[in-house]
């Protein structure tokens, strides 16, 4: 097997996940027997520098001619007061739009052995673990009409049943993944677009009978992600919802650094961790680079229907934790925190041991 893969490192710390994670993945293609072709492509505040747009048709074309896209973060303050066409976010959006990928799976997993990295309760966070599904494409971040006057401005949010139904297919068919159970978070008691989406999700949840939905407004979900997220398995919401949300869950993991996300449901499937560019920590070595990694294990599993090898890198990176080995970020200011391609190496290490071990194990 060959694979054609689009890298957009992007910006700030951007560059250096990207690159320690793709040693992950060439070190499971070289053990599994396949071929990694890597084209990569400036986005963000980097491709606005180099070619004057946040998304240049060359990298736009890249990425449609490629099997997966792995992006690493994109913005930063020297970008703050320019026009939207030139904010490296644009970039990011224009090409989730021109990919079609509208279902943005984002797993939050609360490993027991850093529980305690947790500004919540260890007891609390403890093996929480909440795939936040998020609508992609739809809601206030795309609606028209939008604008801004001298003193007013404003924003549409709109939601078509279609563009409910088949997110809420993708919630339900990944519960059945999982644990079975589905929780849709929206703001019915105040929202139009919100009761279209209560009333769509619960039509489709019929399909499911063997699946559980709930459905929670916005306000009180939010608070019941971090007192109680053992009680939810996947999340399902619109776009802005689930931004928000999804920082949010990441406090249950310890660090944003760690969470991973998929954009699925396109041409071509994006990958990439949810934290930023982070400019203040770039080129120090102090990223995390678990978010890009987990991205990758997301990217086998999903794009190269490679489950077993994607379930290697979750437990490599489990065991690493439970090694005791911690970045900055989860380190909290101790001397003892790993840096960013040390973490890296621990974790492709384990992934060569766990590969090699099942090699040799099938050749007996
Ligand atoms: C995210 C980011 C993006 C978003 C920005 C960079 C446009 O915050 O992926 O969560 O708002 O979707
Ligand atoms: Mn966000």
């Amino acid at each position: 097997m060959r694979v054609k893969i689009a890298v957009l490192p992007g910006d700030g710390i951007g560059p250096e996940v990207t690159r320690e994670a793709l040693r992950v993945l060439r070190t499971v293609g070289e053990m599994s027997g396949f071929e990694i072709q890597l084209q990569e492509k400036p986005i963000g505040g980097a491709a606005v520098l180099e070619q004057g747009s946040p998304l240049p048709r060359t990298t736009l074309d890249a990425c449609l001619d490629s099997d997966a896209i792995f992006l690493g973060a994109v913005g930063g303050p020297q970008f703050d007061s320019v026009p939207k066409e030139q904010r490296p976010e644009t970039g990011l959006l224009q090409l989730r739009q021109a990919l079609g990928c509208y279902a943005n799976l984002r797993p939050a997993i609360a490993y027991s052995a850093i529980a305690d990295c947790s500004p919540l309760r260890a007891s609390v966070v403890k093996n929480a673990d909440v795939l936040i599904i998020r609508e992609l494409l739809g809601g206030l971040y795309f609606g028209e009409p939008r604008g801004m006057n001298a003193h007013s401005a404003f924003n549409t949010m709109t939601y078509s049943e279609s563009e409910v139904e088949r997110i809420a297919r993708v919630a339900f068919e990944q519960a059945g993944k999982r644990r079975q159970k589905v929780t849709s978070v929206d703001k019915a008691n105040v929202l139009e677009t919100s009761v279209l989406w209560r009333k769509t999700v619960s039509r489709v949840g019929r399909e499911y009978p063997k699946i559980e939905l709930e459905h929670l407004y916005v306000d009180a979900f939010a608070m019941h992600l971090i007192t109680n997220p053992t009680r939810f398995d996947v999340v399902v919401t619109e776009n802005l919802f689930g931004d928000i949300l999804s920082d949010e869950a990441a406090v249950i993991t310890g660090s944003i650094g760690m969470l991973a996300s998929a954009s699925i449901g396109g041409s071509v499937d994006l990958y990439e961790p949810i934290h930023g560019s982070a400019p203040d920590i770039a080129g120090k070595g102090l990223a995390n680079p678990i978010g890009a990694i987990a991205s990758i294990a997301l990217m086998l599993r999903h794009s190269f229907l490679m489950d077993q090898e994607a379930s290697d890198v979750e437990a490599s990176i489990r065991g690493v934790l439970e090694a005791g080995y911690k970045t900055a970020d989860l380190a909290r200011g101790k001397s003892t925190a790993v840096s960013t391609s040390e973490m890296e190496a621990l974790i492709e290490q384990k992934v060569a041991d766990i590969l090699h071990r099942r090699q040799a194990y099938h050749a007996v």
